[in-house]
């Protein structure tokens, strides 16, 4: 036990006092790394892990936005609004975590999509009605990319992902396809529709403020990767889907990226370092 003097009324602790660091003269340059140092005693290697970057990189974001205590207050009321809206059958924070793209992130990263073969469906059958998706990734000189790998997820006629619908979890319409050195993909789909995300809680009404849509227009989400260049994760929408130049997260004016009749290009960047692009078909 440590050398520090005893005081009556102590509480009996489980853990050695003396292992924790002295958090006098706290400031707010020292304030992450004491922080990290009390965390530090966790036995769990994972959650150590987790939580010694959730510190380094929350404390990083405050530093870096400026926050002010007025908006501190405001975030944690938006959160406790955000919790008082989930009940058994609502879920405010999967919500807000949709509009900020970490449950996409999440789900790209553990939920390996299934390999298909050229011409092979995504999508298993009933699913509403299907289409075929056809096109060529190329570099930023029309040059056909090699070894590319791409991923593709969608919904299904009724606005759904297969992790969104009740009961046992089935992998379908998402898959992945390894391309030929041509660049060359084809496979089988079935037509996404525009869906709304629930607009009636603190997350809608943030989305109010920012003035965007609840609507998403129909898409089918694909994330490449190929050697020597950045991935790229994008969406291909449908001309004539209003819900394209109604969205707040495009400005109207802004390049639309189309998935017109069966054909499009994907170009990727010609630098490792350069800002990944999708261009428009060629219809
Ligand atoms: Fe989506």
């Amino acid at each position: 036990m440590s050398n520090a003097p005893q005081h009556n009324n102590m509480p009996k602790l489980n853990f050695d006092l003396s292992k924790l660091p002295n958090l006098t003269d706290l400031s707010a340059e020292n304030l992450c790394e004491n922080v990290q140092a009390i965390n530090s005693l966790c036995e769990n290697p994972r959650l150590k892990a987790i939580m010694e970057r959730l510190v380094q990189h929350s404390h990083a974001f405050v530093r870096e936005v400026g926050l002010t205590t007025e908006e501190w207050m405001q975030a944690i009321e938006f959160l406790t609004a955000v919790g008082q809206k989930c009940s058994p059958i609502r879920q405010e924070f999967i919500l807000l975590s949709d509009v900020l793209g970490i449950s996409a992130l999440v789900d790209n990263l553990n939920f390996p999509k299934p390999a298909i073969s050229t011409g092979e469906s995504i999508a298993s059958e009933g699913k509403g009605e299907y289409m075929l998706v056809l096109g060529k990734v190329v570099d930023t000189e029309g040059n056909p990319v090699k070894g590319v790998t791409m991923e593709t997820w969608e919904t299904d006629d009724t606005g759904m992902y297969d992790t969104q619908h009740d009961g046992q979890f089935a992998v379908d319409c998402r898959g992945q396809l390894k391309l030929d050195d041509d660049g060359l993909y084809k496979f089988r789909a079935v037509r996404p529709v525009p869906y709304p995300i629930p607009n009636d809680g603190p997350v809608g009404d943030l989305l109010q403020k920012l003035n965007r849509h609840e609507y998403r227009p129909a898409h089918l989400h694909m994330m490449l990767s190929a050697p020597g260049f950045e991935p790229l994760t994008t969406a291909l929408y449908f001309e004539g889907d209003p819900f394209i130049t109604r969205r707040v997260i495009t400005k109207p004016s802004s390049k639309i990226h189309q998935l017109q009749a069966d054909t499009c290009f994907i170009r990727f960047p010609c630098s490792p370092l350069a800002t990944p692009s999708l261009v428009s078909n060629r219809r």
